[in-house]
This record gives C-alpha cells, structure tokens and sequence, in this order.
C-alpha cells in the first residue's frame, strides 16, 4: 500500500483510526527474521528488551499472531521474526501504562532501551508539547480500548537514509552536509511510519505496531499531484513539528528539489 500521511497535513496528531482485522498488519515482507536476527544478534539492548513480568503478555500478543512456540525465544521476539512490523507491549502498571517489551528493528531515532520500563508521558516527553496536547487522551484510549477494535496512525519525516535501522539521528545528520542539491531526489527520503494498537483481552495489555516505509524523493514526481501535495504540507508545517522532525537541517535540499521539479515557491498559497 502507498501511505502519503502528508497528505493529511503536517502537524502532531493522535490520528487513530478504526481498521478491519483484514488490515491489520500488511506483511509483504517474505522473511522477515533474515532482517531482524542480525539485528538481535548484533545490537542488544538497542533492540530488544523485557520487564521481569511481561511474559504472560508476551504469549498473549505471540498468541493473537499466531505464534504459539518459541524455542528459546521469548514469546514476543519470537512472534517479531514472523511479521515485518516491529512490536511493543504496553502494560498498566502502577497506574501507568508503560512499555513492559519491545523489539525494534526500524526505529526512527529512538532505542529499545531507553523506552523499556517507561511510560506514555516520559517516552512522549522529547516531543514538543505532546503531554500538554496529547496525553490524557492517549491514556484513555489505552484505558478504554475495547477488545477486537484496531486502530491505526501514521506519521512522517524526511530523512537522508534509506536504512529502516536508525537508532540514532547524529550520524544521520551528519552527513546532510554531503549532499548536492541535484541529488535530493536520490538521497532524500519520506520516512513514513504506520502504527497499530490492539488490545490483549486476557493480560489486559496494549499490543502497539510500528512498521517503516523509506521512499526517494524522487518518487514524489511520478504522479501528478503527489509533489504539489507534498509542497503544501512542507510549506505549511507546524513551527514545532518542523523543529521536532529537524526540518530545518533539510530545506535547503527540499526547496531546491522542489523548484527543480516545478513547484516554485509562493508565500501566499495562490
Ligand atoms: C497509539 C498511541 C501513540 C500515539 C498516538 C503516539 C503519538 C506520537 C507522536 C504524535 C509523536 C511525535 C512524532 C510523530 O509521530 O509525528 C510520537 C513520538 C514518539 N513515540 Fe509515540 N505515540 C503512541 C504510542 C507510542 C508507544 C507505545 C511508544 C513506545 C515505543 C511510542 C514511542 C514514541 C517515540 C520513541 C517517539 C519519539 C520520541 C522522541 O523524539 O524521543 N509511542 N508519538
């Protein structure tokens, strides 16, 4: 499926929004384990982590994708290698619904490790007026969730890296200084993630979804108002959505990739 959530505007949104079971996952990855067990192997804690207690959960979410034996593995690890998103359970403890699993093979720029053990708002801290805007009714969508009801958000960003590995944004950044202008549409990328959350009737936990998608800019210009599409949303973004993603560090590149493909810049929208 092409997801373009730019075209929904390009500001911070819960956006969650009621799925079909048939839509759940949208797979097309044909092993996805070949990816993810270098990862595993090689990254630790970058990648994977688990509370104490969250093996009852893990079996339970292992379970609702079909997984029900795991060798060695732990549960939810197990069912990771079976589907290309990448997975998080969410458990209410303490009265806070924190994150008790995690296995993450795309992350975009954030690490197992640092969000293992903690909760909605400290995870959401480092985005710009989330708690404020966001966070209690993210927590009651969380503590209201019925059973059977899946729902999806997208987000995205522009990076310069086709890699779905991205734990840190430094040495991504780094390197935006390389790239010639002429080059924009090869070497930048929408980074486009799709987001799942399903309740966990027996364990009573929140089984969350994220699975990437990197596309050349380049791609933009093949079809007719896909780029004026994306210009508008470039153009009019939030002042903290654009700090918050580093849009700043790209406009250079975008707006001359822009320009180059017919969308001259205009400050009144007309
Ligand atoms: C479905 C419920 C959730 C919603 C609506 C939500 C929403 C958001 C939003 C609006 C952002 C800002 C970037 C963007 O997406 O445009 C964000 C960032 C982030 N979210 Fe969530 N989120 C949810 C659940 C989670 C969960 C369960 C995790 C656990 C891994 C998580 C981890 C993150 C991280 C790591 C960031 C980046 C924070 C940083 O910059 O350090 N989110 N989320």
């Amino acid at each position: 499926m092409s997801h373009r959530p730019w075209e929904d505007g390009a500001d911070f949104a819960i956006g969650l929004a009621p799925i079909d079971e048939a839509r759940w996952l949208e797979g097309g990855e044909a092993d996805p384990a070949l990816r993810k067990d270098p990862l595993q192997a090689e990254h630790g804690d970058l990648v994977w982590g688990e509370t104490e207690t969250s093996r009852r959960g893990q079996r339970e979410a292992a379970a609702l994708l079909g997984v029900t034996s795991f060798g060695d593995l732990p549960p939810l690890y197990a069912a990771a290698r079976t589907v290309a998103d990448d997975l998080v359970l969410v458990e209410k403890t303490a009265g806070h619904w924190r994150v008790s699993a995690i296995s993450l093979s795309a992350p975009t720029f954030f690490t197992a490790r640092e969000v293992l053990g903690k909760s909605l708002a400290d995870i959401h801290g480092p985005v710009n007026g989330f708690n404020d805007r966001f966070l209690a009714r993210l927590v009651r969508i969380f503590d209201g969730l019925r059973p059977g009801l899946i729902l999806q958000r997208r987000n995205w960003s522009v990076v310069n890296s086709d890699q779905p590995f991205t734990p840190f944004s430094a040495p991504v950044r780094a390197r935006i200084g390389e790239i010639a202008p002429g080059d924009a549409g090869r070497a930048l990328f929408t980074r486009v993630e799709r987001q799942t959350v399903r309740r966990l009737p027996e364990t009573g936990g929140v089984l969350f979804t994220i699975r990437v998608w990197l596309t050349p800019f380049q791609a933009l210009t093949e079809s007719p108002g896909q780029l004026a599409a994306f210009a508008q949303a470039w153009r009019s973004a939030a002042p903290s959505f654009v700090a918050y993603k580093g849009f700043h560090l790209y406009a250079e590149l975008v707006e001359a990739f822009l320009r180059a493909h017919g969308e001259s810049h205009s400050v009144n929208g007309a």
